[in-house]
C-alpha cells in the first residue's frame, strides 16, 4: 500500500478555483493578506462543541446531575490521553506503545531543564514556604513574575507585582476569569478552531458557555490567509450572540501557531473595548518562536491599552519553559477588583511553596534563559519543526507553516473518505489503533473536518512516530 498524496500547488501562486483550499502557507505569505469575510455562527452544541471519544458512562446515582454531566464531559483529547497514559511509547521498554503528537507539551530539552532545577539554589525550605499565604501567589512569585513579564514582554512601563495572579496553571486561571467575570450560561466569545481544553475549563464549575466565531480554511482571490481572524468576523460573531461579556484571544495561537501583529491585536482589542466585552489574552507561547526573523509582541508592549480594566493577560510555564508538570500560569491585569475575587478562589488553586520558590529562582535566572534555554530551546524546536514539515510535504500534506507554538496544523481531508465529523474521528480511531495519537480538528471545534493538529517536540518524532503516520495514513487510505 502506498500513500495517496493530495495534490499541492505552489505557495507563491494564485490558487485555481479547483485546487485544494489550504496550501503550505508562509508567515511571509500571511502578511501580505487581505481580510475577507467569514461565516460566524454559533456552534450547534452537537458532536463539535464537545467531541465525545468512548461512550459516555451510563448516569452515576451516587452523583448529582452535574456530577454525572462532569462525569461525562470526555472529549477526544481526554480520552486520546488516557489511552496514551496506559501505554506510552518507550524506545526499550514499550516500543510498540502509543507515541503522543496530540499533546502540546514540549519534549525537548529535559537535559537543560534537569540541569537547572537540580542547582542548589532549587532546594529551598523556610518556615513561609510551608504555611499558608496569598492566595494569588506569594510576593516573592509576583514580583519576580512582573520583573520577567516586563522585560521579555517589551513594556514600556515596569509592571506592578499587585496585578499580578498566579495559579496552578492557566487552565486553572480561565475557569477563575470565567466564573468572576461572567454569570452562569453566560458566553465568551472564541474564534474557532481554538484549544478546545477551554470549553470545559470555563464550563465545569460555572457553565459559561463559548459562543464560537468559525474562521474559514478555505483561501480566496482575496483571502490567501486560511483561518484568517478579523474584527469584522469578530463583529459578525457578536451580532449572533447574546450574552457575550467577554471574547478570549490567542497569540501565539493554539492549534494554528498564527502570530498576530501588533495592530491586529489592538484592533481586537479596540473591537473588544467597543462591545464592552473583557479581553482574555492568552500569551502562553509567547517566547516559543523560532525563526530569527520573526518578532513576537505583547499587548503588554503597546503603550497603553484600549480598555487596561477589561484585559487580562496570561502566561505561564508550561509551554515556554517546557514545564507544564509544575503547573504555573499567570494573569497579569490592572483591575484590582477582578484580583480581589480571583484571591477568593486562589485557595482551590494555589502552587505549593517550595514550587513558587524554584519557579521564581528560574525566572530571575536571565543568564541561564537568555545564554542557554531560549537559544537551545529554539534550535531544538526548529529543527523538530522542519523535520516534521519536510515529512508533510514528503507525503504531500499541505500545512499551515508557522514558526511558532509546538505543532502544526495539518490538512488531512483528502484521508476522509466522505467530508465528515464521524469520518474524522473514523481517523483519528485509526491512528490511534496505530499507537499513533493526533488531536482531530473538531476538538478544536473547527467548522471542516479533516484538519489535525501534529506536535512536533519530541524525541520521538525522530525514532519513528512519523512512519507510524506514514503507515497509519496508508492503511486509511490505501491506493
Ligand atoms: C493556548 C493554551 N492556553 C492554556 C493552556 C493551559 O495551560 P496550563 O498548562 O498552564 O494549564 C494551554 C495548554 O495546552 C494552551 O495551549
Amino acid at each position: 500500500m502506498t500513500t495517496a498524496a493530495p495534490p499541492v500547488s505552489s505557495s507563491s501562486s494564485q490558487p485555481p478555483a479547483e485546487a485544494p483550499t489550504v496550501q503550505v502557507i508562509s508567515t511571509h505569505e500571511a502578511e501580505k493578506s487581505q481580510p475577507t469575510s467569514v461565516t460566524a455562527c454559533q456552534m450547534s452544541q452537537n458532536v463539535l462543541a464537545t467531541p465525545r471519544g468512548a461512550e459516555a458512562p451510563s448516569p452515576s446515582v451516587y452523583l448529582s446531575k452535574r456530577g454525572n454531566s462532569i462525569r461525562q464531559h470526555q472529549g477526544t483529547l481526554q480520552e486520546g490521553f488516557v489511552q496514551y497514559a496506559a501505554n506510552k511509547y518507550h524506545v526499550t521498554d514499550n516500543p510498540e506503545g502509543i507515541i503522543n503528537l496530540g499533546t502540546s507539551e514540549n519534549k525537548l530539552c529535559y537535559d537543560l531543564l534537569h540541569a537547572r532545577l537540580t542547582r542548589p539554589d532549587m532546594l529551598y525550605v523556610e518556615p513561609s514556604l510551608l504555611q499558608y499565604s496569598d492566595w494569588t501567589g506569594r510576593t516573592f512569585l509576583r514580583e519576580e513574575v512582573a520583573k520577567f513579564l516586563t522585560h521579555y514582554c517589551g513594556s514600556p512601563k515596569t509592571l506592578n507585582a499587585d496585578n499580578v495572579v498566579v495559579m496552578n496553571g492557566c487552565g486553572s486561571l480561565f475557569s477563575c476569569v470565567a466564573a468572576v467575570i461572567c454569570d452562569p450560561k453566560d458566553a465568551i466569545l472564541i474564534p474557532t478552531p481554538f484549544y478546545g481544553v477551554i470549553t470545559d475549563d470555563v464550563d465545569l464549575y460555572s457553565d459559561v458557555k463559548l459562543f464560537h466565531v468559525h474562521l474559514d480554511c478555505e483561501v480566496t482571490i482575496k483571502d490567501y490567509r486560511a483561518f484568517h481572524l478579523t474584527v469584522e468576523k469578530l463583529e459578525e460573531g457578536l451580532t449572533k450572540a447574546k450574552q457575550e461579556v467577554a471574547v478570549i484571544l490567542m497569540n501565539p495561537h493554539n492549534p494554528l501557531a498564527e502570530i498576530y501583529t501588533p495592530e491586529e491585536m489592538i484592533a481586537f482589542l479596540e473591537f473588544a473595548k467597543r462591545n464592552d466585552l473583557h479581553a482574555i489574552v492568552d500569551e502562553l507561547y509567547m517566547l516559543t518562536v523560532f525563526d530569527e526573523s520573526v518578532t513576537f509582541h505583547s499587548v503588554l508592549s503597546l503603550d497603553s491599552l484600549p480598555d487596561p480594566l477589561r484585559t487580562h493577560v496570561m502566561w505561564g510555564l508550561s509551554k515556554d519553559f517546557a514545564m507544564s508538570g509544575i503547573r504555573a500560569g499567570t494573569l497579569y491585569t490592572e483591575n484590582r477588583e477582578l484580583v480581589e475575587a480571583l484571591a477568593q478562589l486562589g485557595c482551590f488553586h494555589g502552587i505549593p511553596g517550595t514550587v513558587q520558590h524554584q519557579v521564581a529562582q528560574l525566572l530571575q535566572d536571565r543568564a541561564w534563559i537568555d545564554n542557554e534555554f531560549l537559544p537551545e530551546n529554539r534550535r531544538r524546536l526548529k529543527a523538530a519543526h522542519s523535520f516534521l514539515t519536510g515529512e508533510l510535504r514528503s507525503m504531500g500534506i499541505p500545512f499551515l507553516d508557522r514558526p511558532a507554538a509546538l505543532f502544526v496544523w495539518a490538512d488531512l481531508r483528502e484521508y476522509l473518505q466522505e467530508s465528515s465529523f464521524q469520518e474524522e474521528l473514523n481517523l483519528w480511531r485509526c491512528f490511534l489503533r496505530h499507537n499513533v495519537l493526533l488531536s482531530c480538528g473538531q476538538a478544536f471545534s473547527c467548522s471542516t473536518p479533516g484538519w489535525f493538529r501534529i506536535v512536533f517536540a519530541d524525541q520521538h518524532l525522530h525514532l519513528g512516530g512519523l512512519t507510524d503516520l506514514h503507515q497509519a495514513a496508508a492503511w486509511t487510505h490505501p491506493s
